[in-house]
């Protein structure tokens, strides 16, 4: 994409941020558009065409099918089990449509549903992105086998996750903190979820008729400056209070425990320092025809 369409695709989504006020669906889009960064040559790579019909499930506010769409005209789908996000990305598209940055408005829509229980015929999709949605699955087999379903042979799979073995710092993180990020990490497993999915991608998707073309680990890794940190830090605070109230129903954690590891974490110093965040990445292509599995 030339860069100065990149900008303005960015600078859609850049207004759109500072409409949104302190909310989920803000954190979310913030959370993206920093995954986002690392993505370009990710999606260049995979290849889409104008005559393919692509499916990026988990789209939260559809930076993906944005993306794709301001560079080809293929048929894009972005789903999400929150409406919500998807009443967002119907916004979204709507500017980026007066912004004149997609190449044909018609072939992207967005609607609620979800990756265990597609609604989709079988065989119809020749292109499937998964973006961390699997962490946050109960029966992330059901959702492999779904997307399988719906996959036509030969269709090109891209998954991608994340694995909390490989994210690291120096320094180490705080006692305070570490409390915190088990918090977050058992309000997850608790729903359900697995924060080390990453290393078990390949093995879901080809036990469901893929087979696996390429499985890579992209890191981002940097030295923050200590005010970088500063915004590190105010982000993963937006991000924690917003969970309290559901660490504190689940019983995970009580006011007081919360409240003392939260402000000890804030008050503590901020140092410049090094952060590794690692995510596992799969590439893989459907080889079992669906009408002859079992
Ligand atoms: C971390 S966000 C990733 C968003 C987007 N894929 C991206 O990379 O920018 C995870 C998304 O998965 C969605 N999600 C979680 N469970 C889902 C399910 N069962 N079916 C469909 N989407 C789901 C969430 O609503 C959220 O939008």
């Amino acid at each position: 994409m030339p860069t100065a369409i990149k900008l303005q695709l960015s600078s859609v989504v850049d207004s759109y941020l500072k409409e949104l006020g302190n909310s989920d669906p803000k954190r979310l889009l913030e959370y993206s558009v920093n995954l986002h960064g690392a993505w370009n040559n990710i999606l260049d790579s995979f290849g889409v065409r104008d005559d393919d019909v692509v499916l990026d499930v988990g789209t939260g506010l559809g930076l993906i099918p944005f993306d794709i769409a301001s560079k080809t005209t293929a048929k894009v789908v972005g789903c999400d089990i929150s409406a919500e996000y998807i009443t967002h990305s119907k916004h979204i598209l709507e500017k980026m449509e007066d912004a004149k940055l997609l190449l044909d408005k018609t072939r992207l829509s967005f609607e609620v549903a979800d990756i265990t229980s597609l609604p989709y015929s079988s065989n119809f999709f020749s292109k499937i992105i998964v973006r961390e949605v699997f962490s946050y699955l109960a029966d992330p087999y059901q959702a492999a086998q779904e997307l399988s379903r719906v996959s036509k042979l030969g269709a090109d799979i891209l998954v991608e996750d994340i694995d909390d073995s490989l994210y690291i710092t120096h320094p180490l993180p705080s006692p305070a903190f570490e409390t915190l990020f088990d918090i977050v990490k058992t309000l997850q497993n608790d729903k359900g979820g697995d924060r080390t999915v990453g290393r078990k991608l390949s093995t879901y998707l080809s036990s469901v008729g893929f087979s696996i073309v390429d499985v890579e680990v992209i890191t981002e890794s940097s030295h923050l400056s200590s005010e970088q940190m500063w915004g590190e830090k105010e982000f993963i605070a937006r991000q924690l209070i917003a969970l309290k109230p559901q660490a504190l129903e689940r019983g995970i954690v009580t006011v007081s425990e919360f409240d003392s590891a939260f402000n000890t974490w804030l008050l503590e110093e901020i140092h410049s320092g090094f952060r590794m965040n690692g995510r596992i990445l799969v590439r893989a292509k459907k080889v079992v025809d669906n009408l002859q599995q079992p």
